[in-house]
């Protein structure tokens, strides 16, 4: 049979990955996919950096329409990145018939909802195993090895540059400024770190993960994100004393008292003894708890040309096996059948329950901390450990002459946050309070 022809649209670093994979493993690909598969047309704007990479039997063009046009090509690969031109290009591969692959978290967790209903009634395939997470199979674990059960919850470390930074303040000490500049300085922080350092990618690709987990459609704009931008090393410390580690975990969960989902991304405190903590550098994780299955963990590489080119490949691996099926029988989008995804709404953040690590820099006078901890007690929030040191020189102001600021550490069990927020607002509201309170969100993971 001949080979199944893929038009490729952007080469750069996962292009050229993907390139190279399907060309060195093509025998062993051919086998599992039951047929050849084929980059026959590449369109990059750079043509002869396309054409060095490719070779002579490749058609090259300037143009992605020129691919999208070619009625020989039977699934577009799009690598371009972005909302704008890639998702009009995806849409007019859906409506000229081509199944579409694609590694664009932003475009999927914005759009994802009108793309896979425009594929759905095209009746073709919309894969995007290298969205989330890079090399690591997680889209297929869960709409696959995972499909017997009920997910209650998933967590994970989908940012690389983050948790790279984070692993960098940890090690050495340093606030996130000074690792930020080095991160760039060494190519693992990209000059524009925006969408990464402020939770936003990460925010993307828990979006898809929990339209999968749970049914409902993608809606990003729906979960509650933040970077880890305000992280001090004070804060890293501390933690590490306490025995945790913080990382910033995308965390969506099912929450059937509250009648919603969680979709949150945030900087968490996290025991250090779990597999997860221990992840280092510009490595992903994922942990994903289901009813049957119990905890489970998937660990990898979530960026790099080779690593996304791995999970590219294998959705083109997968498109050409289903190619020829009755796409009523396939496996849908997000893994419900369409008309059974349900609309069970993402909760507000003021509803979402976690445990706190707090640190408040107060004048290290009597009665301090039962004043604090009788507001905590008023909203109900129970005190799990807490910690007390000599507060960090120069921070904060001294409230007046011989006090002391210190430190107080709080950890405490879990709450809903609007009563933490009610609660906070309090504390603050203290004139021993020095200083804006610090407040992370912890997670237990078990
Ligand atoms: N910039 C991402 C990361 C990789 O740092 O993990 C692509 O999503």
């Amino acid at each position: 049979m001949k080979p199944i022809q893929v038009g490729l649209l952007g080469i750069g670093t996962v292009g050229s990955g993907t390139f190279k994979v399907l060309t060195r493993n093509q025998a062993e690909i051919r086998r599992r996919a039951g047929r050849g598969i084929e980059i026959a047309m590449v369109a990059d704007l750079d043509t002869v950096r396309a054409r060095a990479i490719v070779g002579e039997g490749v058609e090259v063009v300037a143009d992605a329409r020129a691919v999208i046009a070619n009625p020989a090509i039977d699934i577009v690969i799009e690598l371009i990145g972005g909302y704008t031109i890639a998702k009009t290009l995806v849409m007019e591969a859906i409506a000229a018939g081509k199944h579409v692959v694609t590694a664009n978290k932003a475009l999927l967790a914005v759009h994802g909802s009108e793309i896979f209903a425009a594929a759905h009634a095209k009746g073709v395939m919309v894969a995007f195993e290298a969205a989330v997470a890079g090399g690591i199979p997680i889209i297929k674990a869960l709409r696959e090895g995972l499909t017997a059960n009920r997910i209650e919850w998933i967590a994970g470390i989908i940012n690389g540059t983050t948790n790279f930074i984070l692993s960098e303040m940890r090690d050495k000490g340093l606030d996130f400024g000074v690792v930020l500049k080095e991160a760039q300085r060494l190519g693992y922080a990209e000059a524009d770190p925006t969408f990464d350092i402020e939770g936003v990618d990460a925010g993307h690709k828990v979006t898809i993960m929990s339209a999968i987990a749970f049914g409902v459609p993608v809606q990003f704009d729906k979960a509650h994100v933040e970077g880890i931008t305000k992280l001090q090393a004070a804060d890293i410390r501390y933690a590490e004393q306490l025995g945790y580690r913080i990382k910033l975990l995308g965390i969506t969960k099912r929450r059937d008292d509250a009648g919603g989902i969680e979709l949150r991304v945030h900087p968490t405190l996290v025991p250090a003894k779990r597999l997860i903590a221990n992840v280092e550098g510009a490595m992903n994780a994922v942990v994903v708890q289901g009813d049957a299955v119990g905890t489970t963990l998937y660990y990898g590489k979530g960026a790099g040309a080779e690593p996304t080119a791995s999970a590219v490949v294998a959705d083109l691996v997968d498109i050409t096996r289903l190619h020829t099926a009755d796409p009523d029988h396939r496996v849908p989008h997000l893994a419900f059948q369409p008309d059974e995804l349900h609309d069970t709404p993402i909760l507000p953040i003021a509803q979402v329950i976690t445990s706190f690590y707090l640190r408040l820099q107060v004048a290290d006078q009597t009665g301090v901390l039962s004043r604090i901890t009788t507001i905590l007690a008023e909203h109900d929030i129970s005190i799990d450990a807490v910690l007390q040191r000599p507060g960090a020189e120069g921070a904060g102001q001294v409230a007046a002459e011989g006090e002391k600021p210190t430190d107080l550490i709080i950890l405490t069990h879990e709450t809903v946050e609007g009563r933490m927020r009610e609660a906070l607002a309090k504390m603050q509201a203290l004139p021993t309070v020095l200083a804006p309170i610090v407040n992370i969100r912890k997670e237990e993971l078990n």
